[in-house]
């Protein structure tokens, strides 16, 4: 894995917009890190990387946004058990040909596709280590 080193909230979100060039349908991301560590931050740069103008926002309620139809941010902080995790649908996500970007992915170990690309964010302060 490569690291980059991130020195703010702008420099991670250029760095993920960069990062999105190199996605592909069916590609799902693991976002990893502690709590607050820039997960979401990350996940913004990349849907904008992917052509999406909307708003985006933490998922944490809503358990998945979807933007366009082809792409869908998890956060499954939340989340119980791979039963809760069913019955929310989360294997159809996997199977629709967009991209899944996944926060607290830990959660839902059973459910998630083989091949996984991952992200693995942390630091303190304003510094970031991103291990791509
Ligand atoms: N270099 C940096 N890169 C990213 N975020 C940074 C950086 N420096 C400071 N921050 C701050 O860290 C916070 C990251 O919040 P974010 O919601 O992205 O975390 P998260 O990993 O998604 O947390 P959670 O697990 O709660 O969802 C923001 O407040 C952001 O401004
Ligand atoms: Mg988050």
């Amino acid at each position: 894995m490569a690291v980059f080193c991130s020195h703010s909230e702008e420099e991670t979100y250029a760095f993920a917009k960069a990062y999105a060039k190199g996605l592909a349908p069916y590609d799902t991301l693991l976002l990893e890190g502690e709590m607050g560590a820039g997960k979401t931050v990350f996940a913004k740069g990349l849907i904008a990387g992917m052509g999406i103008a909307d708003e985006v926002t933490s998922p944490t309620y809503a358990y998945v946004n979807e933007y366009g139809g082809r792409i869908f941010h998890f956060d499954c902080y939340r989340i119980e058990s791979v039963a809760q995790a069913l019955s929310l649908g989360f294997l159809d996500y996997f199977e629709r040909g967009g991209v899944c970007i996944v926060e607290w992915g830990e959660n839902i170990k059973g459910l998630l596709p083989a091949n996984c690309k991952r992200v693995k964010i942390s630091g303190r302060g304003n510094v970031r280590e991103i291990e791509y």
